[in-house]
């Protein structure tokens, strides 16, 4: 049975999309059989991981699992380079929130994502979910239906700012409707190893969240920002880059974490 890993942080531009994206493909170099749900209305992952070369159809995407009665297996496509399946994003998704919020949803509207992803569980070693910038009711469906959470946070000034916020949103999700959600990781994101700043910042981070965080840190690196307009991950754009080996470290930090002595 897949492991379902969401990766949040309400904050923008923290690196979650980059994240997702080369998680899933490393894992999936690695042999995992991975699924890739871009759970954020924007479509970052879809286009980033280049599912527009497999011409998906734009009214088979999350929305209409979630929202509709399709299945996951309907919904998501295939690619071959990196060899996984993606369930991609239009921007319909961005009214599912407010579709959601209706009387109509009211019961069990946070346990959406998770009955359609329970389902398709078996066809997967993992799940990654990219989630959305916000702490509304996607958000809140991704969490529920996650096994863990996955924390980018940026070396930058306040980065532990508004981590309080994801934090108490964890433990009310836990409490409310998934009280075995644990935390994946905390990954430190952007790290520039000239500034002084990065260097403080992942102090602070490592006192605070102690051994929950990776060893491995992603730096800043422009190839890592390049990739995506590529349509493809770093592990083909430019598998030599910095940004290439330190996502390498991480899928190797999270079969270890999950599949201790299974290679
Ligand atoms: N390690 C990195 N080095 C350089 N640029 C990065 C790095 N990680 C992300 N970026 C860039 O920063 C921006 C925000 O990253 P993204 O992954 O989209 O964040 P989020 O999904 O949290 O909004 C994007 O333009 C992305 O290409
Ligand atoms: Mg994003």
């Amino acid at each position: 049975m897949g492991k379902i890993i969401a990766v949040a942080n309400q904050k923008g531009g923290v690196g979650k999309t980059t994240t997702s994206i080369n998680l899933s493909a490393g894992l999936a170099y690695a042999k995992r059989r991975v699924l890739l749900v871009d759970f954020d209305p924007q479509g970052n992952a879809t286009h980033g991981i280049g599912a527009d070369r497999v011409g998906y159809d734009h009214n088979h995407s999350v929305y209409e699992v979630l929202m509709e009665n399709d299945t996951v297996a309907s919904n998501a496509v295939h690619l071959d380079i990196p060899p996984l399946d993606v369930l991609p994003a239009t921007i319909n998704l961005s009214g599912a929130d407010v579709e959601m919020a209706s009387n109509e949803y009211e019961i069990g509207r946070e346990h959406l994502l998770k009955q359609k992803l329970d389902a398709a569980r078996n066809d997967y070693d993992y799940i990654i979910i990219d989630c959305p910038p916000s702490l509304g009711l996607l958000n809140t469906n991704a969490l529920t239906a996650a096994d863990s959470v996955m924390i980018p946070v940026q070396c930058e000034y306040f980065a532990l700012e508004g981590l309080t916020q994801l934090l108490s949103t964890i433990r009310l999700v836990q409490k409310l409707w998934n009280p075995t959600l644990s935390i994946e990781g905390v990954l430190l994101t952007m790290f520039d190893v000239r500034t002084k700043l990065s260097v403080e910042v992942q102090q602070e981070v490592r006192k605070y969240f102690k051994e929950k965080v990776y060893k491995c840190y992603i730096p800043r690196n422009v190839r890592l920002s390049e990739a995506p307009s590529r349509e493809e991950s770093i592990f083909e754009y430019e598998i030599r880059s910095e940004g290439a080996k330190a996502y390498a470290a991480l899928v190797k930090e999270v079969l270890t974490q999950n599949e201790k002595g299974v290679r």
